[in-house]
């Protein structure tokens, strides 16, 4: 059997080192093409040397000699700059993991789909902010788009083997977060180390304070509209808090199928470097007595502005979606910095939707400039607020 060319963009953070993980548990099955990352120029180098990968891309360029350096004697080309960047998603690889965090992933997401890849999306921000135009990019190429993000994952395989209009309505499971329970005072103090501090899930900063603030499960909800195509009154949120149920499928005849698994990203990464076959993980398989039981609640939009904040955006056009976006990365950074406070991250994208005309976007370059622009919005909302 030969075997799979893949590419990890972003193959030092969360989802990129535990895409490498599986892989090297299985050098008969994968070839690593490209390896990219941002900044961590150790780990892209000792990524790169392990699995003999061809091509490792740093962003930073002021990094780019001492990449080099560490990767003397090996076959493996050290670059850097967006060129590079596209090369590593559209090149040799046949399958191409997209992990990069935030809007910063859309261009070389975007580089792979028109180059008609199979993309395992992690990359959420990419197919929120410009999910109608990857769609369309996606049919005109002939890309196959699999989903990594563990909701999106399930309803994927919950959607295999059935026909998609027989579907009444999508459920995304969330776990509530580390402050499912908190009232709105308390969670005026929350610090920037309680935030990142899951209960169920171990994952990089940015995702960890989004699924705080529950604006991941908002940023979801634009997501599976993009991947499923039922609108926002066919996509419910149920909060679960013990994440074995990843998310369900109802179907119109009363049936509801979900997939369940342990809470680790090994599993719909697996899913998608296998598809459409399967492969083994060393993840610990279900034990449900040990479990013994499951809960479910509504989430509570009082305390967790961020839902209604992504639907109203989801409903109002993808302009929205692309601002609520970018308003909330720069807040998200911003907050991890201590410059702001938790409860001052969905204050901001409230105030940069009401700014903004619900236009969409007709190209790539669209939205980057959109996404440009309310970067330097959230810049001012945040001196308006410390003002
Ligand atoms: N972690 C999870 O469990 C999980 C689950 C579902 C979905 N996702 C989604 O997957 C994506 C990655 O999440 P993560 O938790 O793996 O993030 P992460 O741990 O922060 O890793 C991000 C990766 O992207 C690279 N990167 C950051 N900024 C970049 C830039 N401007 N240009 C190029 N590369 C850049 C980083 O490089 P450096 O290491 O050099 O900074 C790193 O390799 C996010 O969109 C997230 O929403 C994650």
């Amino acid at each position: 059997m030969s075997r799979r060319t893949v590419s990890i963009l972003g193959a030092t953070g969360s989802v990129g080192t535990s895409t490498l993980d599986l892989i090297e548990r299985s050098p008969n099955r994968f070839e690593v093409v490209a390896l990219t990352a941002a900044k961590n120029v150790a780990a892209l180098a000792d990524a790169a040397r392990r699995t003999g990968a061809r091509l490792a891309v740093i962003d930073d360029a002021s990094l780019l000699g001492e990449l080099q350096g560490r990767l003397a004697g090996t076959a493996c080309r050290a670059e850097t700059g967006s060129e590079a960047l596209a090369e590593a998603a559209a090149g040799e690889a046949e399958w191409v993991m997209a992990a990069i965090v935030g809007c910063a992933g859309l261009e070389p997401v975007m580089a792979a789909v028109g180059a008609g890849r199979t993309v395992a999306l992690a990359n959420k921000e990419a197919l929120v902010t410009a999910g109608g135009l990857m769609i369309e990019a996606a049919r005109r190429s002939g890309a196959t788009i699999l989903p990594v993000d563990s909701e999106h994952n399930a309803i994927f395989q919950c959607l295999a083997s059935n026909c998609s209009s027989d579907v009444s309505r999508l459920v995304l499971t969330a776990s509530g977060g580390p402050f499912r329970t908190h009232g709105r005072e308390e969670m005026a103090a929350i610090t920037p180390a309680q935030a990142v501090a899951h209960p169920n899930w171990s994952m990089g900063a940015k995702i960890s304070v989004d699924s705080a603030t529950m604006m991941n499960k908002g940023l979801e909800l634009i997501e599976a509209h993009h991947l499923f195509g039922l609108p926002s009154e066919r996509i419910s949120i149920l909060v679960h808090p013990q994440s074995v149920i990843h998310s369900m499928v109802e179907y119109i005849d009363g049936s509801t199928l979900a997939q369940l698994g342990s809470a680790d990203m090994r599993v719909p990464i697996a899913h998608a470097l296998a598809w459409p076959g399967r492969m083994e993980t060393p993840v610990e398989k279900l034990d449900l007595a040990r479990i013994g039981s499951l809960t479910f609640e509504e989430p509570d939009g009082d305390r967790f502005p961020a839902l209604g904040l992504a639907r109203q955006a989801l409903e109002a056009g993808e302009a929205q979606a692309v601002v609520l976006n970018a308003v909330n990365e720069s807040a998200v950074a911003a907050f991890l910095a201590g410059r702001i406070g938790f409860l001052d991250i969905c204050r901001l994208v409230e105030k940069a939707l009401a700014r903004t005309a619900s236009t969409a976007p007709a190209s790539i370059a669209d939205v980057i400039e959109i996404d440009r622009g309310s970067r330097l919005l959230a810049g001012e909302l945040m001196r308006e607020i410390a003002a």
